[in-house]
């Protein structure tokens, strides 16, 4: 299978500052990619170099075969992309934008209307269509980006924060749209919100200060973190000290973290020796002990977890 988006060992330094330090990474038809990385990590500068808004210092990048320098034409023929921010031209509507984006992309003029029409609906920008792109919120701006994206249905989408902005209604709408049409499309999307990657993402690739720093499935780098197969428990403040430590004295638990939460709570954090599987004993210890749990479940944050270790610096670890 033709890989649709290479990047070849992309570099791009600002003056001084090395932005983006020998990426490459490659994205199949059917696959989601999902670039993670702290805000400045370089996730925007490289999908600029991926869509040939900016030239990279030095390595190579194609869409569908063309590179993006050599070839520019064919390759943002094929390629649907939502920069970061806002929409151009604040004083047109998000109808005369979509129209004028549809021939500037060529999208035949018999086609055009139904096009328009199509990434409206399928954005759901109905409401404010006739409604200037500078009057609109945040969300509905980042809509309006994303459907001048889809316009031309694209095989490959670069898009950068897409939920950027968007309440949690709309994020899921946006989630859904993504899902719904990645089967056969080549996909990247950057964000900094990891449950989206969960839920959309067929693969993950971490970046920080400019390098790629960990690469795979969601799954597979979740089981990277020491909280993979962790269980956490909420109880209230008065049995802490007791839970804490008969979990600590089963064998199959490494450590027990505990945070406080509001409301006289607290939350233990059980983390398994060798990722073994807890759930079940810490469930019979805390019950034979009478000590009532208000929730025990497996600790979902793990590649969260993962995210923190590989790029928060250790000094700041240690304040957080
Ligand atoms: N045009 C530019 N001139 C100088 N520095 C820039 C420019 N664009 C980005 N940078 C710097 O490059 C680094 C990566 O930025 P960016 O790609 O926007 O990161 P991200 O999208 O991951 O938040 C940051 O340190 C940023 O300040
Ligand atoms: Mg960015």
């Amino acid at each position: 299978m033709t890989d649709m988006i290479v990047a070849d060992q992309l570099v791009k330094d600002f003056g001084e500052k090395r932005a983006v330090d020998q990426v490459s990474l490659t994205v199949k038809r059917g696959e989601v990619l999902g670039f993670l990385g702290p805000n400045g990590a370089g996730k925007s500068t490289t999908m600029k170099m991926l869509t040939g808004f900016l030239k990279p210092t030095s390595g190579q990048a194609s869409i569908a075969g063309h590179d993006v320098s050599t070839a520019s034409m064919a390759a943002r023929k094929v390629l649907g992309y939502l920069p970061e921010g806002a929409p151009l031209y604040p004083d047109m509507t998000p109808w005369s934008l979509l129209h004028f984006c549809a021939e500037v992309r060529n999208v035949p003029s018999e086609l055009r209307r139904r096009r328009v029409i199509e990434s409206i609906e399928r954005t759901n920008l109905q409401s404010v269509v006739m409604q200037s792109i500078d009057t609109l919120s945040k969300g509905f701006k980042r809509r309006v980006g994303l459907a001048q994206a889809l316009l031309h249905d694209p095989e490959v989408l670069i898009l950068d924060e897409p939920t950027d902005g968007l309440d949690p209604n709309q994020k899921h709408e946006v989630r859904e749209l993504i899902r719904e049409i990645a089967p056969d499309k080549a996909i990247i999307i950057s964000t900094h919100i990891l449950e989206e990657v969960d839920a959309i993402c067929s693969r993950a690739v971490i970046i920080a200060d400019g390098r790629v720093i960990a690469d795979g499935a969601p799954s597979q780098l979740a089981e990277q973190s020491p909280l993979f197969n962790a269980i956490s428990v909420v109880l209230s403040t008065d049995k802490v000290q007791q839970a804490r430590s008969i979990l600590e004295a089963l064998d199959d638990v490494q450590e027990v973290r505990v945070q406080s939460l509001a409301g006289g709570l607290a939350k233990l954090t059980v983390v398994p020796a060798a990722s073994r599987l807890i759930l079940n004993p810490v469930i019979s210890t805390l019950g034979e002990a009478k000590l009532e749990a208000i929730s025990i479940r497996p600790e979902a944050s793990a590649l969260e977890d993962l995210f923190r270790q590989l790029t928060v610096s250790p000094d700041k670890q240690e304040a957080a």
